[in-house]
């Protein structure tokens, strides 16, 4: 259960609380500190640590750059992990992560990391930032585990940087993958937002690139592979982006000899240094918005061949009229978090300029976008 300490609250904290709290950061550090506990002082020693930490988490209530102090409590009500926000320069700063020695790989800091992320996001927080010293090696490998991407690094220190949104979706389809299949069945078989006609846009993406007898195709948020497992089979060569590394996982158990790069759609076009004749994103593209979706079809170009295509299969619409009344319908399942793509939206973009559009509408729920490089005068 996750508790959350702010302002005037720190101040009204109960001893057993900060007691519990201080046993997290300190138990067993006297000796980490390099004091003996055998010392004829240990005691006047722990007690001057124990008030210095106290001192500092008063101060916190009063500090304008703390944001919060994140508790994870377990079933016994006990404080196993805790860590604090806090904000410099404009940046946010996760801080003194710790899991309480006593409970060790039980994945309580994962657990705490997770709930404060839901936290941030709730306010609107989207990037957190995170400095280790380079001897933390712990510390250094639970960031990398976690996706946390390395930002700059000197002789002391290395400083993380890690997307709020990104990595609370990569947990979702993690936990999703083994089930995904099954899942996008159903909804299509109960004709149903969000599946409706899966098939059909599956089919109509394999129509246009199988158009083209040999070709490079790159997946965006390939999944389990479900769309690009056939043209893997016919020969076409095959590259899938995802940030889940358990769709990943699935996606090569279907296409062994296929290119998977585990990343999300903003870095990874930094890892790609081939051009395409196909970028596919199959009810994928709503996980950016609006604006991230065209800055992203625009970035795009530069990878597509001379008369290279982008295809969009997904829940779509004409105009955000007829989105508005598929929510209307949908309203009890709608995923308010996903920008599914809308014509119009496109139309007036400046995608217009870059790229011959043309939709074509499956069903009520789903629609298939082309976006050609060459045919532009
Ligand atoms: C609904 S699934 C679609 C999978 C597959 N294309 C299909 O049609 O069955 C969306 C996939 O996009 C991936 N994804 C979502 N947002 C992403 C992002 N920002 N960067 C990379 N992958 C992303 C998810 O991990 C997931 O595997």
């Amino acid at each position: 259960m996750l508790e959350i300490w702010k302002g005037n609250q720190i101040l009204q904290l109960k001893d057993n609380d900060i007691e519990q709290w201080f046993d997290v950061l300190n138990y067993g550090l006297v000796e980490d500190r390099g004091f003996n506990s055998n010392d004829a002082n240990i005691e006047e020693i722990k007690s001057d640590i124990k008030k210095d930490y106290i001192e500092y988490l008063m101060s916190c209530s009063m500090n304008e750059n703390f944001q919060a102090y994140y508790i994870l409590r377990d079933g016994h009500n006990t404080i196993v992990a805790v860590c604090r926000i806090v904000f410099d320069k404009g940046e946010y700063y996760l801080e003194g992560l710790e899991t309480h020695r006593d409970y060790y790989r039980k994945g309580y800091a994962t657990e705490l990391l997770f709930e404060v992320l839901h936290e941030l996001k709730r306010n609107k927080i989207l990037k957190i930032y995170s400095i280790v010293r380079y001897h933390n090696i712990k510390s250094l490998n639970f960031h990398k585990k976690h996706g946390f991407v390395m930002v700059m690094e000197d002789k002391t220190n290395t400083k993380f940087l890690l997307n709020v949104e990104d990595k609370i979706r990569k947990n979702l389809f993690d936990l999703w993958a083994k089930d995904y299949n099954k899942s996008v069945l159903k909804s299509e078989k109960e004709c149903s937002y969000p599946f409706a006609g899966y098939s059909e846009v599956k089919y109509s993406i394999i129509d246009i690139i199988s158009s083209k007898q040999k070709a490079k195709v790159l997946e965006m948020g390939v999944g389990t592979g479900e769309i690009t497992k056939p043209l893997y089979d016919l020969g076409y060569e095959i590259t899938g982006v995802d940030l889940s590394n358990k769709m990943i996982e699935i996606a090569k158990i279907h296409m062994d000899k296929a290119k998977f790069i585990l990343s999300d759609f903003g870095n990874v076009l930094n890892e790609i240094t081939i051009k395409f004749d196909f970028i596919v994103f199959s009810y994928s593209i709503h996980h950016l918005s609006y604006n991230g979706q065209i800055e992203l079809l625009i970035k795009l170009n530069d990878y597509l061949k001379e008369d290279g295509v982008i295809i969009i299969g997904d829940v779509s619409t004409f105009t955000i009229e007829d989105m508005n009344q598929l929510q209307n319908k949908y309203a009890a399942i709608w995923d308010d978090e996903e920008y599914y793509p809308i014509l119009k939206k496109y139309q007036l973009s400046q995608l217009a300029n870059l790229y011959k559009l043309s939709y074509v509408q499956i069903n009520e729920v789903a629609g298939i976008y082309q976006l050609r490089k060459g045919d532009i005068k």
